[in-house]
């Protein structure tokens, strides 16, 4: 027994002994071998690498350099034993922060640099966020064959990816996305299939149209888990496979994002064997139905699921949650992990469920623009992990549940632009981590929250109460607010405040936003309000008077937007605002304002200025000022006089020019026509231009209106106007969902909103005579051109409304005129014009508005078709040898009866139904086309894009209670049924 024991000592001791030899060997490793330095030509390949990018001096590739130890440098990484590099991180994901001189990171004109072949042990690159100027992937990429990991997202490369890579089998991370212009090898996809290793494969934005293998290649990859692609053309045939690797493939997959692609009707069937799903994003397809119910199909069974996005498929409609409301749950303890459910922008059409107050891990819950309606259940209150909650947009109705003070973890809240009734105290009273609070555009009767509301609410940030006519806040004038708001959106909310500032904005110093318009504020504005980070201050549509411009200069330095439009400012010099050197967008139209415009306000800051209606004279300044930035120049209705602002001379991104009603007068310089490339509305009209209309123009292919009537210019219309290239493409009435199509859907959503807001702006600044101008149309009348009318205007098949009246025209009237399809309003009257009415015309079905009173025309009246229907004589009168219905002269060779006498009241009846259709439409086409250009252009630059949002969000509440109500509205009034 002793020997047996002593025996199994020794081997313990033997055991001991080797441990400690190990222990030593290792504790060795770590002393002496880890201060393996880089070796040689490694380092010479890095330096190598490094020559190849420019970059800022700040960049950490600076400090890579030859007296240094390479695997100390930022973004490299050794084998701590061999010393070879195996890690490149120079991953740069923050170009997009700054991105008014949005400067990339690393920038390297020729691709990826080859010294890398040297790093034969590196088995991580990641290049993502630098820019390479759209030149290839090298193929000798493939043959680092110890790559596991390979992010080359958003790196500005284009062309054919390289089969080669099909060389990697050891990669398990291959990321490719968001390079919009590499394409897939006409197709061919069969090399992805021999990365057998591949676990994550992100291919967003590339384009498979051609590759309709790609699932079942894809399928062929036993380790793949996660799949991106977004965004990569496919369809539901890509996905309608039967073989047993896709439904193994199907089993396995972890995250699938197949979001911004063309699928449609019903998601796959076999999409509900995903039982291993965590992460599902088919957001912005077009689905109609879940296969077999969201809540059977991917819940149910998933307990791990964690995040489902289906938002932005505008007809899909989910009833997903009554059916199974009482079905047994087999998660166990109920513990669903569904975290985040996004049904934005569907079509649900139900009311919330109470089942949903089920999902305890909720954290974000998103159902806004999903036209759910009825109460706001109390089980919502249930959801203690809650942090986000979305319910905005929909018609939701009753009051506010008093359970919501339970979410102790909300940091956000929305519920705006729904039909509530009811709020109190109690709701908010408990939510100390609320950072946004939006109750904005409900209807609250004669609700009443006071300063208990806000007590424990010391992380509010953002509070946007808008729109609620009957909401009132009673709050003590002493009471000091527990939190520093940053955002405070009061906009048209009357009871808010009475017709004063409130007090308890004395001690809010952190705003960043204040939006009080429409809010009948008469008052001065306090001294006390001095928020000095202020970069948005809108209070227009108030009753404020006098000259306040120093004031706000003087309390608000830092102010980047400013809207004072209609109100009663009457201060007459404008200088003291070029002290504020960050200003980006002015709005001080519809004021008293007079005097002249000092150069110094024109600085490249400025992205948008509206002076419109006001007193201001003088020469517009061109000698100082520097407008290249600017996008939006809004001058009508002033005094304005000189020649065209010389200053917009290099504008190149203007889009808007409105000069109508000043004086301006000379030349239209040619320059308008060669350097404001980007022109979409262009409005000269009522000044004193004079000279020939500059062929120049003509470049000016995103032209959609063109109005250069009342002014004295003489000469030919220039014949090439086919360069329109805007208004030579045909749009079908409801525009809308025609742009939204090429866009991605949270665009489109701004779009929306930008499209209503300034229909509704529209409304309160523009007479109907206005409203017109918004619209796609060339509008030269009341001038002294001569000649014919270029043939080339039949090429305008987008143009709603041509008006070359009052001038002096010669010819005829384009045979081909009926080519015109969507032509509204054809005035020619006041011309010199012979010869028949184009027969062609009863082709213009939309047209409402015929004109061709005062010419020569000679012949019958064509009565066809649409034709048939214009009575108004008046229209066609001092034609002398015009002849024929709507006419009191018979036409000779006619034998017909007598004319009959109209009832005109009926006509002017139609007339004026026609006259509201006409501006309905023209104003929503109008916009849209005019926005379109701008997003379109603001998604090729993104720095643009940034500013352009930014612009978006900060004006972004100040939208129309009824938005979604009066879009679908006028969609319903403009799609012909
Ligand atoms: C690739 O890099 C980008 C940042 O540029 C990052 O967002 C993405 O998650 C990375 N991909 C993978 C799979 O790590
Ligand atoms: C890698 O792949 C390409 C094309 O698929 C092939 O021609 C080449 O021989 C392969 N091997 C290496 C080491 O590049
Ligand atoms: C245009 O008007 C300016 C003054 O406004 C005048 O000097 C010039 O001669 C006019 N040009 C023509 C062609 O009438």
């Amino acid at each position: 027994m002793s020997k047996l024991v002593s025996k199994k000592s020794s081997v313990v001791i033997l055991l001991r002994v080797l441990w400690m030899i190990l222990l030593l060997l290792h504790l060795h490793s770590c002393f002496f071998i880890t201060a393996a330095t880089c070796i040689q030509k490694e380092r010479e390949a890095l330096l190598q690498f490094k020559n190849s990018f420019s970059y800022d001096p700040s960049h950490p590739l600076a400090s890579w350099n030859n007296g240094t130890d390479c695997c100390n440098w930022k973004g490299v990484g050794c084998n701590q034993i061999t010393g070879h590099v195996t890690i490149i991180d120079l991953r740069s994901d923050d170009y997009q922060v700054d991105s008014y001189n949005s400067s990339w990171p690393l920038y390297s004109n020729n691709s990826i640099d080859s010294s890398l072949l040297e790093l034969k042990y590196l088995n991580y690159l990641d290049l993502s966020g630098n820019h390479f100027n759209y030149t290839q992937i090298p193929s000798f990429l493939g043959s680092m064959v110890e790559l596991t990991y390979l992010n080359l997202s958003n790196t500005v490369i284009s062309g054919k990816v390289p089969p080669h890579l099909g060389n990697l089998t050891k990669l398990k991370v291959f990321d490719l996305s968001f390079n919009y212009q590499l394409q897939s090898n006409n197709g061919d996809v069969e090399w992805i299939s021999h990365l057998s290793s591949l676990q994550f494969l992100g291919l967003t934005d590339m384009d498979f149209s051609k590759s309709l293998n790609l699932m079942q290649v894809l399928s062929y990859l036993t380790m793949l888990s996660s799949l991106r692609l977004s965004s990569c053309s496919l369809q539901n045939i890509y996905f309608s496979l039967s073989s047993s690797n896709y439904s193994s493939f199907l089993s396995r997959v972890q995250l699938l994002d197949l979001s911004y692609n063309q699928l449609n009707g019903s998601t796959p069937k076999a999409f509900q064997n995903m039982s291993s799903l965590n992460l599902l994003n088919l957001s912005a397809n077009k689905f109609t139905a879940i296969e077999g119910g969201l809540y059977s199909s991917f819940i149910r069974n998933n307990c791990g699921l964690k995040e489902i996005n289906l938002s932005w498929n505008s007809d899909l409609d989910v009833d997903l949650f009554e059916t199974y409301e009482n079905e047994s749950i087999s998660c166990f303890n109920n513990e669903y992990d569904l975290q985040v459910l996004n049904l934005r922008g569907t079509s649900m059409r139900t009311k919330i469920p109470d089942w949903l107050g089920k999902l305890k891990n909720m954290k974000s819950l998103n159902l806004r623009y999903s036209k759910i309606y009825g109460p706001v259940p109390a089980s919502l209150g249930n959801l203690s992990s809650l942090e986000y909650l979305y319910l905005s947009d929909n018609a939701l109705t009753g009051a506010i549940p008093t359970s919501f003070g339970r979410l102790l973890n909300l940091r956000e809240l929305y519920l705006s632009n729904n039909r509530l009734e009811g709020v109190s105290d109690e709701c908010f009273i408990q939510l100390g981590n609320l950072e946004l609070l939006d109750i904005s555009k409900n209807l609250f009767f004669k609700a009443v929250l006071t300063e208990a509301s806000f007590a424990n609410l010391s992380r509010l940030e953002t509070l946007v109460i808008d729109h609620n006519e009957h909401l009132s806040l009673d709050m003590d004038p002493k009471w000091i607010p527990p939190f520093q708001l940053k955002s405070l959106v009061a906009d048209s909310c009357i009871g808010c405040f009475g017709s004063e500032f409130p007090p308890w904005l004395q001690n809010q110093k952190s705003l960043i936003d204040l939006l009080l318009s429409n809010m009948s504020i008469s008052s001065a504005i306090p001294t006390w309000l001095a928020p000095q980070n202020l970069t948005t201050l809108d209070l227009s549509h108030n009753k404020m008077t006098g000259s306040l411009i120093t004031r706000i200069v003087d309390q608000m330095p830092n102010l980047r937007s400013l809207f004072l439009s209609n109100n009663l400012i009457n201060d007459s010099l404008l200088s003291p605002l070029c002290q504020l050197k960050n200003l980006e967008i002015l709005d001080l139209s519809n004021n008293r304002l007079s005097g002249i415009v000092q150069g110094c306000l024109l600085t490249p800051n400025l992205f948008y200025l509206d002076l419109s209606s006001n007193n201001f004279f003088g020469t517009f300044p061109h000698s100082q000022g520097n407008l290249s930035y600017i996008q939006q120049l809004y001058l009508r209705n002033n005094n304005f006089e000189g020649s065209m602002p010389i200053v917009l001379k290099n504008s190149h991104i203007l889009d808007t020019l409105d000069l109508e009603g000043n004086k301006f007068s000379g030349n239209i310089p040619t320059w308008v026509g060669n350097n404001l490339l980007n022109l979409q509305l262009l409005i000269l009209r009522g000044n004193l231009f004079n000279g020939t209309i500059p062929s120049t123009l003509c470049k000016l292919t995103g032209l959609q209106i063109l109005d250069l009537a009342h002014n004295q210019l003489e000469g030919d219309i220039p014949p090439n106007l086919s360069n329109f290239d805007v208004m030579t493409r045909k749009r079908s009435k409801d525009g809308y969902y025609y742009y939204c199509e090429y866009s991605d859907a949270e665009m489109c959503y701004h779009s929306e909103k930008y499209v209503v807001q300034n229909i509704k702006s529209s409304e309160l600044n523009y007479s109907m005579e206005q409203l017109k101008t918004f619209l796609v149309k060339i509008d030269l009348s009341k001038n002294h051109l001569v000649g014919s009318i270029p043939s080339e205007v039949i090429m305008l098949k987008g143009l709603f409304g041509l008006n070359l009246s009052h001038n002096n025209l010669v010819g005829t009237i384009p045979a081909e005129i009926g080519e015109m399809e969507v032509l509204e309003s054809l005035d020619l009257s006041f011309n010199k014009l012979s010869g028949p009415i184009p027969r062609s015309l009863s082709k213009l079905s939309s047209l409402g508005v015929l004109v061709l009173s005062h010419n020569n025309l000679s012949g019958e009246i064509p009565r066809e078709g649409h034709l048939s229907t214009y009575n108004e004589a008046s229209n066609f009168d001092d034609n002398p040898y015009l002849c024929g219905d709507p006419l009191p002269t018979k036409c000779v060779n006619e034998n017909s009866s007598e004319p009959q006498l109209k009832d005109m009241n009926n006509v002017d009846e139609e007339e004026d139904k026609w006259e509201k259709w006409l501006v309905y439409i023209m104003i929503i086409v109008g916009f849209i086309v005019g926005f379109w250009g701008v997003v379109g252009s603001l998604i090729l630059k993104k720095s643009w894009r940034y500013k352009y949002f930014k612009f978006v969000d900060e004006t972004y509440y100040k939208v129309d209670a009824t938005i979604w109500k009066s879009i679908e509205f006028l969609k319903g009034i403009c799609i012909p049924k």
